[in-house]
């Protein structure tokens, strides 16, 4: 799993017990998913379809730095399945996990669109072309 974002937990993002608000730990899982999508597919338009369990393994606090990776589960024909881990950078607690998130690949009119890819592609390799 590769973590590509780090957040620092500010006050703005606390819940009122003063932890982490759970609303914007996924408002920042959906975000990353959406962009790794975007980039992956190669496609702007990309929406959220599906997202299995949530679990909440601990928290964080106020200036705690959290980072945020993403794995491939399965490249569909119009999907794309993810699984996401987001951690506390300095000890490597999981905060949480989500086994899979299915991010679907849309064409002008909103409908699904077949994306044609079937593995990981890096933009440096599509850069050299
Ligand atoms: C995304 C949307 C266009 C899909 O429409 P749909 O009629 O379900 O489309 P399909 O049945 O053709 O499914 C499209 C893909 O999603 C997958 N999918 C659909 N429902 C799913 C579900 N409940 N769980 C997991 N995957 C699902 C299908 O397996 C299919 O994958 P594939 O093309 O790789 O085989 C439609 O549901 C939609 O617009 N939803 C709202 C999305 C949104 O607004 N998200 C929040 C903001 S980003």
């Amino acid at each position: 799993m590769r973590f590509h974002t780090r957040k620092w937990v500010k006050p703005q993002d606390l819940n009122p017990n003063a932890s982490l608000f759970g609303g914007r730990l996924l408002e920042w899982i959906d975000e990353e998913c959406a962009l790794y999508s975007i980039i992956q597919l190669e496609n702007p338009k990309v929406v959220t379809k599906f997202m299995s369990e949530i679990n909440f393994k601990s928290s964080a606090s106020q200036g705690d730095i959290i980072e945020i990776g993403i794995d491939v589960v399965k490249f569909g024909n119009a999907s794309l399945t993810l699984r996401c881990e987001v951690r506390n950078k300095m000890t490597r607690e999981t905060i949480i996990s989500i086994e899979n998130i299915v991010m679907v690949s849309l064409d002008e009119l909103g409908k699904p669109q077949a994306h044609g890819k079937s593995e990981i592609e890096f933009v440096k390799d599509r850069l050299k072309d």
